[in-house]
């Protein structure tokens, strides 16, 4: 059910159930953090392996503080910085948060989003949410709840509406190791605003099945339709035995002699907010159409072109 009550929210998490939040990035599948069969419930509705560990949300910095033993100085600077928006931080837990959530990890990620709605839900709460983005695990991640509803059709559950997701991108991921920053995964702040506040990081955005970094798989977001990523559509539409093509392109269009195959063209006017607020929901709109193939353009490789560069890569691998 929609609604943008959240005293509606309140009474279904107080009673252990799941209910859908928005964020600045995407939305949420959100439960109490410490009630057991909330986080099982949301593990087994995303179809997402236990060793996949969730992400904590709450409303301001005290919460973390009860939540995690140590705040490495970087990670107060970042926090400082970026508090309340997309930022996730795996700093070292405390005993009270269960292992299901962490998968075992010595670890929790936790951020607090930067969305009006969701804030003041966090804020009357007095337990953290766990909120993994709202699609079945490896699908493409929702930025409205429409998305949502279509994931989750046949259960009954409250959907807050919180608009179309301000950034549309999931929260970069940062962990600390010493002295040593490192990118986990890219996201909605991009690595040349975290240098800028922290000095030289790490990325290790690995692009393998790694077990140390059970989220970063590199199947991710994916469309079901077949897709590929490169940066010469045009030359792959000539080349292409496929009939149906949609395409998604950075900034112009392409060629009119190529329109007898392409079903569908979108672009993001060459603008890199417009394409991290569009991105997901381009690729649903064009996944819904049973279509041969998507064919999406690389972006430049800076900012957030960097960050949905390696989005499509792993929507195409
Ligand atoms: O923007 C976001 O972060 C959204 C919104 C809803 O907040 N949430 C989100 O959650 O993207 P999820 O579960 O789809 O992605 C979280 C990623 C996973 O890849 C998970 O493996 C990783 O974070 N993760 C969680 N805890 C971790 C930990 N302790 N160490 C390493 N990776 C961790
Ligand atoms: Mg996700």
């Amino acid at each position: 059910m929609l609604t943008k009550d959240i005293d509606q929210a309140i009474l279904s998490l107080d009673k252990e159930d799941v209910v859908v939040i928005p964020t600045e990035t995407v939305y949420g599948l959100a439960g109490n953090a410490f009630s057991e069969h909330a986080v099982r419930k949301i593990f087994e509705l995303k179809k997402r392996p236990l060793n996949n560990p969730l992400i904590l949300h709450v409303s301001e910095l005290q919460k973390v503080y009860a939540l995690t033993k140590e705040f490495p100085k970087k990670a107060k600077v970042l926090a400082s910085k970026f508090w309340p928006g997309p930022l996730t931080l795996l700093l070292p837990k405390k005993d009270i948060i269960p292992d299901l959530i962490t998968a075992g990890k010595k670890t929790v990620a936790i951020r607090i989003p930067n969305h009006a709605l969701t804030l003041s839900l966090l804020e009357k709460l007095n337990y953290p949410l766990v909120a993994p983005s709202a699609n079945p695990f490896n699908e493409i991640s929702p930025t409205n709840a429409n998305h949502v509803m279509k994931y989750f059709k046949n259960e009954e559950k409250i959907i807050l509406d919180g608009g179309q997701c301000e950034m549309g991108l999931e929260s970069t991921i940062i962990g600390f190791d010493e002295e040593e920053v490192i990118i986990y995964r890219l996201g909605a702040i991009t690595l040349e605003e975290i240098e800028s506040v922290i000095g030289k990081v790490t990325l290790r955005n690995v692009k393998m099945k790694d077990p140390n970094a059970p989220g970063m798989f590199l199947k991710h977001y994916a469309p079901k339709t077949k897709a590929i990523l490169t940066s010469n559509v045009e030359e792959f539409i000539v080349q292409s035995s496929d009939k149906k093509i949609g395409v998604i392109r950075f900034d112009k269009p392409s060629d009119d002699n190529l329109s007898d195959r392409v079903i569908v063209e979108m672009t993001f006017n060459g603008s890199m907010k417009e394409a991290s607020q569009k991105l997901y929901d381009y690729m649903h709109y064009l996944d819904d159409l049973n279509l041969d193939v998507l064919v999406f353009e690389k972006l430049p490789d800076i900012g957030l072109g960097k960050t949905i560069n390696d989005k499509l890569f792993r929507a195409t691998s």
